[in-house]
């Protein structure tokens, strides 16, 4: 048993001077959830959005939001974010030195926690935590900016998550999620690895028929690609 498919874009690539119009875009498109690049401009070098900008665009939708939190501090910021309107909070693997006790004040602020993994960290990372989350977002580019080449080499670490949460039992409890060059050309090799969650920037935004298009098109091949 795996959850199911679920397409979300990154805001990354929208207009940020109408961030309103496009999380409204976004929901009529059908995304699942929202999810914002958080950039503290020294974990990765680019700067993004503060709480207050994702507290102005909650109110503009009904869809889900998760932070993607590419910051050094995620126990300094966890709590504005969840104030702002996430549901979800990513922390890196790379960025916490205490990774259980920053996953466990997450839930204590109510909201789901999740793992991201750079390209460069094993699946092992997250072994010993699968308890404590509800996600594990595999990258597959460095982080830092949209529209970057996607690094097919990580599917292998793709199903070796998926393989990992099977084994725990928690298939029907742990997104596995992939972000960063996801494309109607390589979604299909990341649901076969055992992602279910995709998300996608360039793809979404810049797709010549439009966000419904492009959404539906993406969840129509990682539904026929997917393998738990
Ligand atoms: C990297 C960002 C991007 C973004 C998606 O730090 O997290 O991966 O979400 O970018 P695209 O879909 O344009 O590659």
């Amino acid at each position: 048993m795996t959850l199911p498919i679920q397409i979300a874009p990154s805001v990354l690539p929208a207009d940020f001077a109408e961030l309103g119009k496009a999380v409204r875009d976004l929901e009529a498109a059908g995304v699942d959830l929202i999810q914002w690049d958080v950039m503290d401009g020294q974990f990765v070098p680019n700067l993004t959005f503060g709480p207050d900008v994702i507290a102005a665009a909650r109110r503009h939708c009904s869809v889900p939001f998760e932070a993607h939190l590419m910051v050094l501090t995620p126990d300094v910021m966890a709590a504005d974010y969840v104030k702002a309107g996430c549901s979800r909070l990513i922390v890196h693997a790379e960025a916490c030195t205490h990774l259980h006790r920053t996953l466990e004040n997450i839930r204590a602020l109510g909201a789901t926690a999740a793992v991201a993994l750079n390209p460069a960290t094993p699946a092992s990372a997250v072994e010993n935590v699968l308890d404590l989350i509800d996600l594990v977002l595999v990258m597959t580019v460095n982080p830092g900016f949209g529209g970057q080449k996607y690094i097919s080499t990580m599917e292998c670490k793709i199903r070796e998550v998926r393989n990992m949460i099977t084994a725990a039992g928690l298939g029907d409890s742990i997104h596995v999620e992939v972000d960063g060059g996801i494309s109607a050309a390589t979604v299909g090799g990341a649901a076969a690895a055992g992602a279910n969650l995709l998300i996608a920037g360039s793809a979404l935004f810049k797709h010549p028929g439009g966000l419904g298009v492009a959404v539906t098109e993406l969840r129509e091949r990682a539904t026929a690609a997917f393998v738990a």
